[in-house]
C-alpha cells in the first residue's frame, strides 16, 4: 500500500461528540467501530475527518483532536429534519432495507439532500491535498463521490456503504435513481458489505446508466471503477481484552447471579429499530412461553435496546410496540423474582456490554434485514471461554460469514423458536466447537484488515 497518501474520511457524523460532564464545552472520541477502525487511520496518514457533529450549532470552527484535524460540517434545524431524518431515515434507510417499512418519497427532502451532499462535497475537496484519498461513507452521503470528482479531478475517491444496497426491483422505486447511481460512480472504488450488493449495484450502474462492465467493474469512457465487497468487522483485540479482564469475568458472574444462576440467559442488544426484528423475537419468545416449551424458572431474556432516531414515527411507533409486548410477556409469565423479560432501554458502556456477552447462555441476532451486524462479532469476540450459542438471521450481512451460527428466519416463528431450543439444549463440546470457528473467523477479519484491504484497493 502507498502509506505516503493522507486518507480524508468523509462522513455523515464525526468522530468526535460534545463530552458529557458539566460544562460540555469540550470533545470526546464517539463509541463504535468505525472511529475505532479509521481515526488511528487517520491519525498515522497525517489525514483529517470531514463530518456533522450531530447538532444545530451554526458555526463550529475546524479544530484537532487528538492530532486528527476535525472539519465540522454545519447544518440548520430545516436540514437536519429534511436531509437527515426525511431523505435519510425515511427514505433511503426502509428503501435500501427491503422495504420493511413504506419509503416516502418528498422532493423537498431530496433538494435537502442534495444540499447536504454539495455542502460535504466542497469541505472534502478544500481539505484534501493534490492526490490524497478521500473515502466516503455511507448511505448518507451518496452524491458526495460524483460531485467531489467535478471539483477534484486529481483525487483517489471511494465510497463504502454500510447498509444493504437493494435489488432492482426497490431501487427502481426512486425517482432519483439515476442521480443516486451518478453520484456513486464518482467514486475509484464503490465498495458494498457483500457481494450481492455489490452485484444489485453493478447491475443498476449498467441498466440506468448504460455503462458496460461486469459485476466488479464498470467503464465511464476510459475511467474504470472498482465495485467489490469489503465485509466491515470489529476490533476483535479489543473486544477479547476486555472480555478476559477478571473484572469482566466476576461482573459476568454477579449479571448471571442476579438474574437467577440456574436459569439460561438468552441475550438480545439492539439499536430501537424496526430493521433488528426487536418485536418478532419477543413473540417467538412470547409463543414458546405460551406453548410451555420454556418457563421462566429454566429460562430468562434480557432485550437490551439503545435509543435512536426517535423523531422518525416508524421508530416511536416500534418502541411502543415492544414496550407493550415485553409489558404483556411479564403479565402473563413472570412471577416474584422470575421476570420473564428484562428490558433496557439505553446504552451500555463498553466494559458493561461486554460483561453481558460473556454472561449469555444464547446471543439472539435477528434483524429482518441489516448490512452486517456487528453485535453478533462482538459477542464472538468477548466469547475466549467458548461458551455461549449464536442464534444469528440469515438476512444480517454477517450470516455470510458466521456461517457456524444457527442460522434463522425471524419471521418464521416456528423455524426462530425450534433453534432457540437447539441453543438452549445443544451439547456442550458442540457449542465450544462452534464458537471457537466463529471466533477464528472473525480474528481472521477483523475491522484493521476490512479498512487495509479497503486502502490497498483505493490506492
Ligand atoms: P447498526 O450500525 O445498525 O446500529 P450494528 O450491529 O452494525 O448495527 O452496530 C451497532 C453498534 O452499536 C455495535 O458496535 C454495538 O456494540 C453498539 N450498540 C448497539 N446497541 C447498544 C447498546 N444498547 N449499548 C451499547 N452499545 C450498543
Ligand atoms: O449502520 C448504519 C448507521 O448509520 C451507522 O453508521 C450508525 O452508527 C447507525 O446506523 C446509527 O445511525 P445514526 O447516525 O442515524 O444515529
Amino acid at each position: 500500500m502507498r502509506g505516503d497518501r493522507r486518507v480524508i474520511v468523509v462522513a455523515n457524523r464525526l468522530p468526535v461528540m460534545r463530552a458529557r460532564g458539566e460544562s460540555r464545552t469540550g470533545w470526546e472520541v464517539s463509541p463504535g467501530g468505525l472511529v475505532t477502525a479509521l481515526l488511528p487511520i487517520v491519525q498515522s496518514r497525517r489525514g483529517a475527518w470531514v463530518g456533522w457533529s450531530g447538532s444545530a450549532e451554526r458555526s463550529i470552527r475546524a479544530f484537532s483532536h487528538e492530532g486528527v484535524p476535525i472539519r465540522p460540517v454545519t447544518m440548520t434545524d430545516a436540514e437536519i429534519r429534511d436531509y437527515y431524518h426525511g431523505f435519510s431515515n425515511r427514505t433511503l434507510w426502509p428503501l435500501y432495507h427491503d422495504a420493511i417499512r413504506t419509503p416516502e418519497f418528498q422532493r423537498h427532502w431530496w433538494r435537502a439532500y442534495v444540499e447536504v451532499n454539495r455542502r460535504f462535497a466542497r469541505a472534502a475537496a478544500s481539505t484534501a491535498r493534490a492526490h490524497d484519498l478521500v473515502w466516503v461513507q455511507d448511505f448518507h452521503l451518496q452524491l458526495v463521490p460524483g460531485m467531489l470528482r467535478e471539483l477534484r479531478p486529481d483525487l483517489r475517491i471511494g465510497f463504502f456503504l454500510h447498509i444493504p444496497f437493494p435489488p432492482e426491483e426497490l431501487f427502481a422505486w426512486l425517482p432519483w435513481r439515476v442521480e443516486v447511481l451518478r453520484g456513486l460512480i464518482g467514486a475509484d472504488v464503490v465498495g458494498f458489505q457483500t457481494f450481492s450488493d455489490a452485484q444489485n449495484f453493478s447491475r443498476l450502474a449498467r441498466r440506468f446508466l448504460d455503462l458496460d462492465g461486469t459485476d466488479t467493474e464498470l467503464s465511464i469512457g476510459r475511467r474504470k471503477v472498482r465495485v467489490g465487497s469489503f465485509p466491515i468487522s470489529i476490533d476483535f483485540q479489543g473486544f477479547e481484552s476486555i472480555a478476559e479482564r477478571p473484572e469482566t469475568i466476576e461482573r459476568a458472574r454477579e449479571i448471571r447471579r442476579r438474574l437467577g444462576a440456574s436459569r439460561k440467559m438468552i441475550l438480545s442488544v439492539d439499536r430501537l429499530d424496526y430493521t433488528k426484528g426487536i418485536d418478532l423475537r419477543l413473540k417467538s419468545y412470547e409463543m414458546m412461553l405460551d406453548r410451555g416449551e420454556i418457563d421462566v424458572n429454566r429460562c430468562v431474556m434480557v432485550q437490551v435496546a439503545v435509543p435512536s432516531r426517535e423523531s422518525v414515527p416508524d421508530y416511536a411507533d416500534m418502541r411502543t410496540l415492544v414496550e407493550q409486548t415485553v409489558g404483556r410477556v411479564n403479565g402473563e409469565h413472570s412471577s416474584p423474582g422470575r421476570v420473564a423479560v428484562h428490558y433496557f432501554r439505553r446504552a451500555l458502556g463498553r466494559e458493561e456490554l461486554v460483561a453481558y456477552y460473556r454472561a449469555a447462555d444464547v446471543m439472539m441476532v435477528t434483524p429482518l434485514r441489516d448490512g452486517m451486524n456487528l453485535i453478533a462479532k462482538e459477542f464472538c469476540a468477548s466469547r475466549p471461554d467458548l461458551g455461549g450459542v449464536l442464534l444469528l438471521s440469515e438476512f444480517a450481512g454477517a450470516a455470510r460469514q458466521l456461517r457456524r451460527a444457527l442460522l434463522v428466519n425471524p419471521r418464521d416463528h416456528d423455524g426462530t423458536a425450534q433453534s432457540l431450543r437447539e441453543a438452549l439444549t445443544m451439547p456442550r463440546d458442540d457449542a465450544r466447537q462452534r464458537m471457537a470457528v466463529l471466533r477464528m473467523m472473525v480474528r481472521r477479519h477483523d475491522v484493521h484488515e476490512w479498512a487495509r484491504e479497503y486502502l490497498e484497493a483505493l490506492a
